[in-house]
């Protein structure tokens, strides 16, 4: 009895610490804005014409398009735009990917989901490109 009480503790604070790890960085909507209107949006209204607006989709629409990490029709992830190398390759003409070029790739992802997730058309503050 007692041993499977010390087990059963012994779970919870492990699972607990692992919670804790993976919910270690919290997403800065701030930085999440600069680069989601820097580096998405100046390639959106120079490629596709047109902006994307966080409002034009639901907090539950972002979140699926960032797990379904395909990004337009499939032909890059949605991670891709957001790795070192990606920042690498434009940092000489995109001023925010200069900036946040040393920025881990998970915490930048971070970032704009919860921009996108404050400004989505049901979110906190929603907003479109301007
Ligand atoms: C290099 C240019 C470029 C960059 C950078 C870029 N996009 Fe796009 N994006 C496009 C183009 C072009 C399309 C239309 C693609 C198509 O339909 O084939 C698109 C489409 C989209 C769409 C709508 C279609 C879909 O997949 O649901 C979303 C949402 C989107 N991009 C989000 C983002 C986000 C978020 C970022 C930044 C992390 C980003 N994009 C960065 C060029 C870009």
């Amino acid at each position: 009895m007692k041993g499977k009480f010390t087990l059963g503790v012994l779970t919870l604070m492990l699972s607990a610490g692992a919670m804790s790890a993976a919910q270690a960085y919290d997403g800065d909507w701030k930085r999440g804005r600069i680069y989601y209107r820097q580096v998405c949006t100046v390639c959106h209204t120079t490629e596709l014409k047109k902006a994307i607006g966080p409002n034009e989709r639901t907090q539950a629409e972002w979140a699926a398009f960032f797990k379904n990490d395909k990004h337009g029709k499939g032909k890059d992830t949605v991670k891709h735009f957001f790795s070192k190398q990606y920042r690498d390759s434009i940092k000489a003409t995109n001023a925010a990917a200069a900036k946040f070029a040393a920025v881990p790739d998970n915490e930048l992802l971070e970032d704009v989901k919860a921009f996108l997730n404050r400004s989505a058309k049901d979110g906190d503050a929603p907003a479109g490109c301007s």
